[in-house]
């Protein structure tokens, strides 16, 4: 595997790849690998010649009382996981290379990265699109790949690629969960055995959720209602949002419709989860 630290290579390499006929299929990380970013990575192996991982803890979609300082970082096992999978090439940037001095383009996408999580983090997706515009023009991909565990974040750089005619391909892949239903995270790390039995609450509220749509509830209102209830239950510090949304705007549903949406962010303890359900 080839590990590149300057933009100059990873960007020298992709350009012979190209010239060369391959197709480079891309999974941008920011690292402390589990089994949801290795699915991403066996995804892309599918669409594309070659396989390109990043691995950038992205100071600019941190808050300024978030966990940027803590981010959990595995880089030798992240290391390990791409060689085991057969990544061709993985890049590994710094802030400065990404921020030089005198930084001041950024990317936002305006309507649909005000609501759910962009409600309580106003800058996250400015400075997610910012650093996956750059990475695309520096890895040069004709595929990436992106988790639905944060859907928000999928649709917003699939509109920022239709926006801005960026000649990618954004693929999206189902959320991979603990056998007891928790979506994988990397912060699930932080979480006490406490917190951990709370944090099954957020799936199964989903799932409860679910059984009522296909029992043909479609009062919105009566379906949040219960979610909520249904979480209230646990010990879990502070509900951010419950929202049903319409899966390609994710603007508020009046009624229920397809695709829809289901999303939740709680912070259990000190860690803040985000968890959905899709119905198509
Ligand atoms: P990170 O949180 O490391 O996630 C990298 C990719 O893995 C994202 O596309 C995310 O949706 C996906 N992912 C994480 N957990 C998953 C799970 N349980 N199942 C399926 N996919 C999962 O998302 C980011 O990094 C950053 O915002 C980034 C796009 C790299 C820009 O900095």
């Amino acid at each position: 595997m080839k590990l590149f630290k300057t933009i100059d290579a990873m960007q020298k390499w992709s350009l012979q790849e190209k010239r060369d006929g391959k197709r480079i299929s891309f999974v941008p990380t920011m690292g402390a690998l589990h089994e949801g970013h290795l699915s991403l990575i066996r995804e892309a192996k599918k669409h594309g010649d070659v396989v390109v991982l990043s691995i950038y803890v992205n100071p600019a979609q941190f808050g300024p009382n978030e966990d940027l300082q803590n981010y959990p970082k595995t880089l030798d096992a992240d290391l390990d996981h791409a060689k085991k999978l057969f990544v061709d090439a993985t890049f590994l940037p710094t802030d400065d290379m990404i921020y030089p001095d005198g930084y001041q383009t950024y990317i936002n996408v305006e309507n649909m990265t005000k609501n759910l999580c962009g409600a309580s983090r106003p800058e996250h997706f400015r400075g997610v699109t910012t650093v996956v515009a750059k990475l695309f023009n520096i890895v040069m991909p004709d595929s990436a790949i992106f988790g639905e565990k944060d859907f928000q974040q999928l649709v917003t750089i699939k509109r920022m690629v239709k926006d801005l005619n960026m000649p990618v391909e954004i693929i999206g892949h189902p959320i991979v969960r603990e056998p007891d239903g928790v979506a994988m995270s990397s912060r699930n790390k932080y979480l006490s055995d406490e917190e951990r039995v709370a944090a099954r609450s957020l799936n199964q509220s989903l799932e409860f959720a679910n059984e009522m749509i296909d029992a043909g509830e479609t009062d919105i209102k009566k379906i949040l209602l219960k979610v909520k209830e249904r979480i209230k239950s646990e010990s879990i510090s502070k509900v951010d949002y419950i929202n049903l949304v319409n899966a390609n705007t994710l603007e508020d549903l009046k009624e229920f419709r397809r695709p829809a949406l289901l999303a939740i962010a709680a912070v259990i303890g000190k860690t803040r989860l985000i968890d959905n359900h899709l119905f198509e």
